[in-house]
């Protein structure tokens, strides 16, 4: 069985640009994986989610989507089928006048049936939780109800594979938690999730973690691998969990409380222990 994403020596380059926005770039990313990509503004991460969706083409290397090389328009085209892109603003992803329409979209582009863009446009709704915003005007909904919207289109192309650019920043914390906790629910149901984040609360639930830093993979690992180095993971622009630098004050407070925290969770269950 192939991997879901595997990107081998991958470098993209803007035109005009004098270096790689994404540089000689190795990734695996297993089917039913929930990966993290992070790092400063610039690092790249949102060159490379293109890159996976195949709204770029590499300028070397190679980037394989569910077992199919992007290599050309074509392929660009099979790739978006399996692998769809949720996007930070959720007022730029909104293309029609009714909900409803505004999530067959994608699925319209590629040819599918209209029944069946009725019957999947109805799921993915039910599975977002907006069926009944179907008939209303994008315009009226809130943030986190665009972004669901928006998710219900990408599901309504049933891809295997979603990459989330950020699709939370513009949320309050309870919309970020709900959106967040869906991606969670997609990946439940085997649907493999590339996460895109400057948020280290949101990281420290994932998997496994790639930090990009100038175009590069400079850290990978899972989160507690990576957290626990703090000054690597500070000299790349990033902070560790909140829970983790608690921790850490703690220990050097005297208090002995294990020192690879990086959830809220963890923390509480180290300081019943204590109790
Ligand atoms: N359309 C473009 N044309 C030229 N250069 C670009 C373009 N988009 C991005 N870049 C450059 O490519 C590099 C990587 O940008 P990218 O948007 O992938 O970073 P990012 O990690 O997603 O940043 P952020 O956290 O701000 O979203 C940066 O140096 C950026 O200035
Ligand atoms: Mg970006």
């Amino acid at each position: 069985m192939h991997e879901a994403i595997s990107a081998r020596n991958l470098s993209y380059h803007y035109e005009g640009a004098d270096k790689n926005a994404v540089d000689s770039v190795n990734i695996e990313i297993a089917r039913g994986e929930f990966v993290a990509i992070l790092g400063r503004n610039g690092s790249g991460k949102s060159t490379l989610g293109k890159l996976f969706n195949g709204l770029y083409l590499a300028s070397q290397g190679e980037v394989f989507v569910s077992g199919t090389q992007i290599t050309d328009e074509n392929s660009a085209y099979e790739a978006r089928k399996h692998c769809g892109m949720v996007f930070q603003d959720p007022d730029n992803q909104m293309v029609a006048t009714i909900v409803e329409e505004d999530v067959a979209f994608g699925c319209e582009n590629l040819g599918v049936a209209p029944d069946e863009i009725k019957r999947r446009v109805q799921k993915a709704l039910e599975t977002v939780g907006m069926s009944e915003y179907a008939l209303s005007a994008p315009h009226m909904l809130s943030g986190g109800q665009k972004q669901r919207a928006a998710i219900a289109g990408v599901l309504a192309m049933q891809p295997d594979i979603i990459v989330f650019d950020e699709s939370t920043s513009m949320l309050d914390p309870s919309g970020r938690r709900d959106i967040f906790s869906l991606a969670q629910r997609l990946n439940e149901r085997g649907v493999t999730i590339v996460w895109i984040t400057h948020f280290m609360e949101e990281a420290a639930l994932c998997q496994r973690l790639y930090v990009m830093d100038g175009g590069r993979v400079a850290l990978q690992g899972t989160p507690r691998e990576v957290f626990s180095d703090a000054e690597a993971v500070q000299k790349l622009g990033l902070d560790v969990p909140d829970m983790t630098a608690l921790a850490r004050q703690l220990k050097q407070n005297g208090i002995d409380v294990r020192s690879d925290i990086i959830t809220i969770d963890e923390m509480e269950v180290e300081l019943c222990r204590l109790a």
